[in-house]
């Protein structure tokens, strides 16, 4: 099947089916309320700089589309919302304008609606593995601030013609980051990433990952529903559930590399529980596919609401930047507590404020 059909199945499934997970641990996560705050709302200031680039807060739209004509409009609508609220974005793979020149445009569409916005281009492990100098064509077709090489072993064993090759992926990963101009993100897509595989990522010169766990999106559920093949369909739906959660994976990760928390980001509070376990930024891609096609308004009042609701959470535990939410107190419960456990990480230190 070719690449762009599969990009257009994908869109419509995840806004027809039920493809979300569930549970992405932030759920036992808990900031604490200061009554009163010490501050005034007006004086809360949620820019950061991410990878050279400032942000009006936290948050990016994570990759989703491109590489069918019908997604042009999409990645279109999301450009011109990203520009004029200061966020960024990525773009989806970039495989499919690899293989079918009469798809750039869907991607290029981008960097022409976002001139100064932060937009990181999109392309698969397994791709990289087979050629490592694609690297550089995803970075300039869209004039790139950075590239994001994606992982999704599980939806690749899910879907028939999934392309299953993983071995000399470090390795490929290595030498993107020695050649490529552009800061290297490495990806998941809904399973999360380990601490082991973060330590392994900073060796090869990675400069920031995308924990990309579970709780969201889940790209097993959304093969179930595409697949023709009874067994697959059954072990996507089994699978549906597999990954690290979100929240497990943003502790492991975080004191390693610069961390992106993505996979079941809902709201504003989602962003601050997130900055507030040791993320840089948060990112979501699903709640933006709908208004997405509705057009940039819709866009942008998604983004509106997910800030405003991020600044609410500064403002009730008393934050004026993102960074002093990283020194707030948490009280974690639940299974990501055992999890802490099991990893050895010092709870006090959540407790206590002092990460
Ligand atoms: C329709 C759709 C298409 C996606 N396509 C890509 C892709 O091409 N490349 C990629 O790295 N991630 C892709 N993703 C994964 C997202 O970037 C994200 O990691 C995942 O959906 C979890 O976030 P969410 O729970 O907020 O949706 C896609 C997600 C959706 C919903």
């Amino acid at each position: 099947m070719k690449t762009s059909k599969r990009k257009i199945d994908h869109i419509k499934i995840c806004l027809q089916e039920e493809v979300e997970s569930g549970y992405t641990g932030l759920e036992d996560v808990m900031l604490i309320h200061e009554a009163i705050p010490d501050l005034d709302f007006s004086e809360i200031d949620c820019s950061t700089r991410f990878l050279n680039k400032k942000l009006s807060f936290p948050f990016l739209i994570a990759s989703m589309t491109g590489g069918h004509e019908e997604t042009a409009r999409i990645n279109e609508n999301l450009a011109i919302a990203v520009e004029e609220t200061g966020i960024g974005m990525g773009v989806g793979s970039q495989r499919a304008a690899l293989e079918e020149k009469s798809v750039v445009e869907t991607f290029t569409v981008v960097r022409d609606k976002a001139p100064n916005a932060f937009i990181y281009a999109n392309i698969g492990a397994p791709q990289i593995i087979k050629e490592p100098e694609i690297a550089d064509k995803v970075v300039e077709m869209v004039e790139a601030d950075a590239i994001a090489i994606h992982l999704n072993y599980l939806q690749e064993a899910i879907q028939n013609e999934g392309d299953k090759t993983a071995k000399g992926c470090f390795e490929a990963i290595r030498e993107v980051c020695k050649s490529v101009k552009v800061p290297v993100i490495v990806k998941e897509t809904g399973a999360g990433i380990s601490r082991e595989i973060a330590i392994k990522l900073k060796e090869a010169k990675v400069s920031a990952v995308d924990v990309g766990g579970k709780g969201g999106t889940s790209f097993s559920l959304v093969e179930a529903y595409r697949s023709e093949d009874e067994v697959l369909r059954d072990v996507g739906f089994d699978f549906a559930d597999w990954g690290i959660p979100t929240a497990f994976s943003i502790v492991d990760c975080a004191d390693i590399l610069p961390t992106i928390a993505t996979g079941g980001i809902r709201n504003g509070l989602d962003i601050a529980k997130s900055i507030a376990l040791g993320a840089e930024l948060a990112s979501s891609a699903l709640p933006f596919l709908a208004p997405a096609q509705r057009g940039a308004t819709a866009v942008k009042r998604q983004i509106l609401r997910f800030l405003t609701g991020f600044k609410t959470a500064m403002f009730l535990t008393g934050c004026r930047t993102p960074e002093e939410l990283r020194r707030k107190p948490l009280f974690i419960t639940g299974k990501i507590a055992d999890w802490l456990r099991f990893r050895g990480i010092d709870l006090k230190a959540f407790s206590e404020g002092r990460r």
